[in-house]
């Protein structure tokens, strides 16, 4: 595979470690090759720091995984501070800053004070974190009303690339995604974490400490591969796949769907190896 040209770059191979699974990079890069991928996506950044959700924060289910973590992270002057620099190093793996907020100005914001900052490529707009109630857990990208105006007003503030994080429970994707692309944004990634819960059957209390959370891994794969294939066809817009992908033939049905390139999470937590050997495979079947 002699790499894939996508989003004003080369991408050395199609596979990324998606959000929320890998920190700022440095935090795997003992147990995880990340220059043997095409790149990742980092934990979503919010303005301020956030300490997360009531413990316990993930639960394991026979079909996935469900986690409600709360968006902990150390904020943006931090994340610019302490974590950017180490990506400068990186030659080969392209670096996707995910943004999270909570009032519609928050993206744009996190852009200003991140735009002139070197290590990486673009951003990847978290519209869709299923485990955030402010805004009485409607995310934004459920949100028609405001949706448009937070993807023009980030497309104002950057040349950079610039990708929307989807939801899977969205009745209306296509014209979800018909707003991104005419906002000017470059991509969709889809999907994000479908919401869920877990209850213990004995006494009906919900398993995580937030109550409800997101699912992810295999469950996800046939709602992500169904989002990608219902989007493509429909629009010209590039696709980042994400959901439930542990081997290669996983990864080859989202490229079958139509997408650019695909992310892989929840199964890094079994195995951090497996994006390295998915991608190797599918380098060595397309040799
Ligand atoms: C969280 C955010 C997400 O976007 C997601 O899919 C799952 C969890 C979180 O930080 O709680």
């Amino acid at each position: 595979m002699s790499g894939i040209e996508a989003f004003g770059t080369t991408f050395q191979n199609p596979v990324l470690l998606a959000a929320g699974t890998c920190g700022f990079g440095l935090e795997v890069a003992e147990v995880v090759d990340l220059e043997a991928l095409g790149g990742f996506v980092t934990k979503s950044v919010t303005l301020e720091p956030r300490d997360g959700n009531a413990a316990p924060r993930v639960t394991e289910f026979d079909g996935g995984m469900l986690n409600s973590i709360g968006l902990a992270n150390p904020g943006v002057e931090r994340v610019r501070r302490e974590k950017l620099p180490w990506l400068r190093q990186l030659e080969r793996a392209r670096v996707w800053m995910s943004l999270a907020g909570h009032a519609p100005d928050e993206y744009e914001r996190l852009i200003e004070a991140l735009d002139d900052a070197d290590g990486f490529l673009g951003y990847e707009l978290n519209l869709s974190c299923p485990n955030d109630q402010r805004r009485g857990g409607l995310p934004f990208a459920l949100d028609a009303e405001v949706l448009p105006g937070v993807l023009e007003r980030c497309r104002a503030r950057t040349e950079r690339p610039l990708l929307a994080k989807l939801a899977p429970n969205d009745p209306r994707l296509v014209e979800t995604a018909r707003r991104v692309a005419e906002a000017g944004l470059d991509g969709v990634t889809l999907v994000n974490t479908l919401p869920g819960r877990i209850v213990e059957a004995s006494t009906g209390h919900a398993i995580l400490g937030a109550g409800s959370g997101g699912v992810s891994g295999p469950a996800l794969r046939p709602v992500g591969v169904h989002a990608v294939a219902t989007v493509r066809s429909a629009l010209d817009l590039p696709v980042v796949g994400v959901g439930g992908v542990r081997r290669a033939s996983d990864a080859r049905q989202y490229l079958r769907a139509g997408a650019t390139l695909v992310q892989i999470g929840t199964a890094t937590f079994a195995d951090p190896r497996i994006p390295e050997r998915v991608a190797r495979a599918l380098a060595r079947a397309a040799a």
